[in-house]
């Protein structure tokens, strides 16, 4: 089928009334039942993309809803979407752009040439600038305006650039040199810019400002602030910022404005959104923690699952799978959210990072021709890395009221510590997932002699569906799979639902209200409050009392 289908809903298909029956039906079974009917279950419904094992066999799924999943997404031309994205088809249409993410990791690839100019030779020759870079960086050639070498690394971004570099530097820890810190500022509120300030040497500090329009308020506060720190510290002169600055943008123009050194500027481009641009120079300071050598790895890794989404059969394609389920959850089993459980610890910031992927892609409420849809689009993303969230909120995802489908990930070595203590992690990431498909009967309770008043909280329901996602270890190569993954998950649900992935409209207004509010809220007379609504108004006085400005 021809992607897209402007304007057609997948509530018009056949398959969604399938899917609609299937549920219906499944509502009565349990995934005990599902295991007791067919043992060999858990062996078809394990698949392999890269190094990950992606075993889907606990969810509420038999192969008539899988076969017709598949039917679901060539009917809604998820092929023909997956060669679009690949060729540099104009698939972000609200924004008129390619989606190239994909490109950032195709190294030595063959030429992909896009609106005349070839994508892959671009993205090598920028990955070859920040290897020069980082390599300086990391082995004290490139050196603060007072001749010592870097100490620490400040990445100034939000958002895609911010979230990304973020998670993946702390996930990477145990990679990166030990000579450098990293420190990731992204809130606009000031505390977050002065624990920088209060804590770090301004002659050994390179402040790396990520973003990809260099315009967001955010970020560009807290580089100003940075800047003029580092000129009252080091000298109000334009070569200190040389020494001290380092830009990734795809707005070249501004940042030499901010007078940044080019040589010291990273590009990208407009076919890589924020959120999908980690592995592009967004990346840089990930790229210092762990050297470029490790980087190309990273990169390898989203490569391999790429590699996957091009060329597998959709039955047996991991995250087309994932993209599936998690439309078959929301649409067909009412699930409002999903829970990302990684059994890592250094995994601790992926949730916050996949909010934004999963949400920002996928929160749409229209289709790409504008009308409106008549379903639910994309789910909300929360988590926090197991064991840790077992003692906090999976009392309610085994006892409550709500279905959560979870995605347990999992590594079988360790990154540090004592090895045994990994076997102590892994067994509880595995048996939660089984008690949450299982649970506990109350015959199995009786029969351990438990006294019958209690039997009914002790009772575990089970049928609680998860995805467990085993690598080897995390690695850079396998973080790059992980987040290569979930990336076309989302774009799989994005063609099912028939909306634009790739635009995020939805950020822009309370970002012009909040910069038509900041008048009001500092001005030395009594603002004008004519246009405001009364909430606003009231807590724009509210504001000025406290901050001692007259209201009158
Ligand atoms: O406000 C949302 C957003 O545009 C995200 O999509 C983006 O990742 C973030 O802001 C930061 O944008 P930039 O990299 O342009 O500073």
């Amino acid at each position: 089928m021809p992607y897209p289908l402007i304007g057609s809903s997948p509530m018009e298909l056949d398959e969604w009334s399938d899917l609609k029956r299937y549920a219906s039906e499944l509502k009565g079974a349990t995934i005990r039942g599902l295991f007791e009917e067919d043992p060999g279950r858990a062996e078809r419904l394990r698949c392999v993309a890269g190094s990950a094992v992606v075993d889907f066999s606990k969810n509420l799924i038999d192969s008539s809803v899988v076969g017709t999943l598949v039917r679901l997404a060539r009917r809604r031309g998820l092929e023909d979407a997956i060669d679009a994205m690949w060729s540099g088809r104009v698939i972000n249409t609200t924004e008129n752009r390619s989606v190239l993410h994909v490109a950032l990791r195709m190294q030595n690839g063959p030429a992909l040439v896009v609106a005349g100019s070839d994508v892959v030779a671009e993205v090598n020759s920028v990955l070859e600038r920040m290897s020069e870079f980082a390599t300086s960086v990391r082995s004290g050639g490139f050196r603060g305006a007072t001749g010592r070498p870097i100490a620490t690394v400040v990445n100034i971004g939000i958002g895609g650039s911010y979230l990304g570099p973020e998670m993946a530097t702390y996930a990477l820890a145990d990679y990166a040199t030990r000579d450098i810190d990293f420190r990731f500022v992204s809130n606009i509120d000031p505390a977050a810019i002065a624990s920088v300030m209060e804590s770090c040497d301004p002659e050994t500090t390179l402040f790396v400002v990520a973003s990809k329009t260099f315009t967001t308020l955010e970020t560009m506060t807290n580089a100003r602030v940075a800047r003029q720190w580092i000129l009252d510290r080091l000298g109000d002169r334009e070569d200190v910022i040389a020494h001290h600055f380092c830009a990734v943008s795809t707005n070249l123009d501004l940042v030499s404005g901010f007078g940044i050194d080019p040589a010291n500027t990273f590009g990208f481009w407009d076919f890589v959104g924020g959120r999908y641009s980690v592995d592009s120079a967004v990346g840089l300071s990930l790229m210092v923690a762990i050297g470029p050598e490790r980087f190309r790895s990273f990169l390898a890794g989203f490569a391999e699952i790429d590699a996957h989404m091009r060329s597998q059969p959709l039955e047996s394609n991991v995250p087309v799978l994932m993209g599936l389920l998690a439309v078959w959850y929301r649409n067909f089993w009412g699930a409002q959210t999903q829970a990302i459980l990684p059994y890592s610890e250094r995994l601790r910031r992926l949730p916050a990072y996949l909010q934004q992927l999963v949400m920002e892609s996928n929160g749409k409420s229209v289709r790409l021709d504008g009308s409106g849809v008549e379903y639910n689009t994309g789910a909300v993303i929360w988590g926090e890395p197991g064991t840790d969230g077992q003692h906090a909120f999976y009392q309610l995802l085994h006892q409550g009221t709500t279905l959560i489908p979870a995605d347990i990930v999992l590594f079988a070595e360790p990154v540090a510590g004592p090895p045994d203590q990994q076997d102590l992690l892994f067994a509880n990431g595995v048996a939660q997932a089984a008690a949450l498909a299982f649970g506990r009967s109350e015959a199995d309770l009786r029969a351990a002699g438990v006294a019958e008043e209690v039997i009914p909280h002790k009772r575990m329901p089970g049928n609680r569906p998860s995805t467990v996602l085993l690598f080897p270890q995390l690695t850079p190569r396998t973080l790059g799979s992980l987040i290569a993954l979930y990336e076309h998950s989302v774009f799989t649900q994005g063609v099912i639902w028939g909306i634009d992935s790739f635009d995020q409209w939805g950020v822009e207004l309370g970002k012009e209200m909040a910069a038509d509010l900041v008048g009001p809220l500092v001005g030395a007379r009594a603002p004008d409050i004519s246009g405001m609504d009364s909430s606003t108004a009231g807590l724009v006085a509210a504001y000025r009392r406290l901050r001692g400005r007259p209201n009158s």
